[in-house]
């Protein structure tokens, strides 16, 4: 298992539609691996592979600590998720996200989902959710489509935070060129 960077705005690969696996072989279990322990380290309760820069339909979450803050650990990977249905009835909550640090704004979403994916073993389940388990599944199926929880709330309230995340960029940008010179 191995820690991997998590990509944050503005970088263009939270853009890319992921694809999805062709099945969950050995390669594909060692990157749920490296995504619980990284989701751990940082720590959050959801990461999907787009998020650390691999194009695979591929995530995993663990939100028994959101339920429950004296529950036990209960990892979930899912490879190739889809949501075959949701309910008419949408939650209003506030959220988070690795990619975005430090920003949190409520978002409206179905309360209810039925998703099909392949677990662990590549066996096809069926899963209906509810609560924090169904918000943090359409937060990290949205990443498998570039889709971040910006894209939800205001033009206003997105414009602002893109501005921030992208001046911090240039600053980075100015601050590692500025290195360099003195180095050279
Ligand atoms: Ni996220």
């Amino acid at each position: 298992m191995a820690l991997r960077p998590i990509l944050t705005l503005p970088d263009k690969r939270l853009r890319l539609r992921a694809e999805p696996v062709a099945r969950v072989d050995d390669e594909i279990r060692a990157l749920m691996d490296d995504l619980l322990e990284t989701m751990y380290d940082a720590p959050g309760i959801g990461l999907a592979a787009t998020q650390v820069g691999v194009p695979k339909r591929v995530l995993v979450l663990d939100v028994a600590k959101r339920e429950d803050e004296n529950a036990s650990p209960n990892p979930m990977v899912f490879a190739n998720p889809e949501i075959l249905s949701t309910s008419e009835e949408t939650s209003l909550h506030e959220e988070g996200c690795l990619s975005i640090p430090e920003f949190f704004e409520e978002v409206e979403r179905p309360a209810r989902i039925r998703l099909s994916y392949l677990d662990r073993s590549g066996k096809r389940e069926e899963l209906e959710a509810d609560g924090i388990l169904a918000r943090c599944l359409q937060h990290e199926i949205d990443h498998l489509n570039g889709v971040l929880f910006i894209d939800h709330i205001s033009r206003l309230k997105r414009e602002r935070v893109l501005k921030k995340f992208n001046k911090e960029m240039r600053e980075r940008e100015r601050g590692a060129g500025k290195n360099e010179a003195e180095r050279a």
